[in-house]
């Protein structure tokens, strides 16, 4: 019997982000991927701060993977990256988001609503998901950020 573990992630978004995070969450679910969305569940005007910090903590918490979609991505990356053991990354092309899993171990994907097209963003989303960390010399380099978030808190 194929006891293949389903994939869990998490993903929330503001107003700015809701849209595209509608679309998300539907191609995480066509992958057969466990999504749990954590809002927003509207349009409304909100902060990305609670959001980028709750799914920051569920990340380093449960080990998993998240995603985080506002205008820019960049005011949810800024918080998240507050979180000890969060490496959150803005990316809008494909070839950071494979570079971004391989070198740095992205474990949170922010993208700006406002900056590139869904199509692309799914596209991006994808090859996030499918890339593995590549380790090795990039390890250490891992090891050098966790060293000093042990040191500075
Ligand atoms: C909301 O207007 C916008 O500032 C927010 O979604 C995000 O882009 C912040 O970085």
């Amino acid at each position: 019997m194929d006891e293949k573990k389903k994939m869990k992630m998490i993903i929330g978004s503001d107003h700015a982000g809701f849209t595209l995070k509608e679309k998300i969450v539907s191609l995480l679910k066509d992958l057969e991927i466990e999504v749990e969305d954590v809002g927003a569940y509207s349009t409304e005007r909100t902060n990305y701060g609670p959001i980028a910090q709750l799914v920051a903590e569920r990340v380093v918490n449960e080990n998993i993977k998240g995603i985080l979609i506002c205008g820019t991505g960049i005011g949810m990356s800024i918080m998240a990256n507050k979180v000890k053991g969060i490496r959150a990354a803005v990316v809008h092309d494909t070839f950071s988001a494979e570079a971004t899993r391989a070198h740095n171990d992205s474990n949170i994907l922010c993208m700006g609503e406002r900056v590139i097209g869904s199509g692309l963003a799914l596209e991006i989303t994808k090859k996030w998901i499918m890339t593995k960390f590549d380790a090795g010399k990039h390890a250490e380099r891992i090891q050098f950020i966790r060293d000093y978030e042990s040191e500075i808190r």
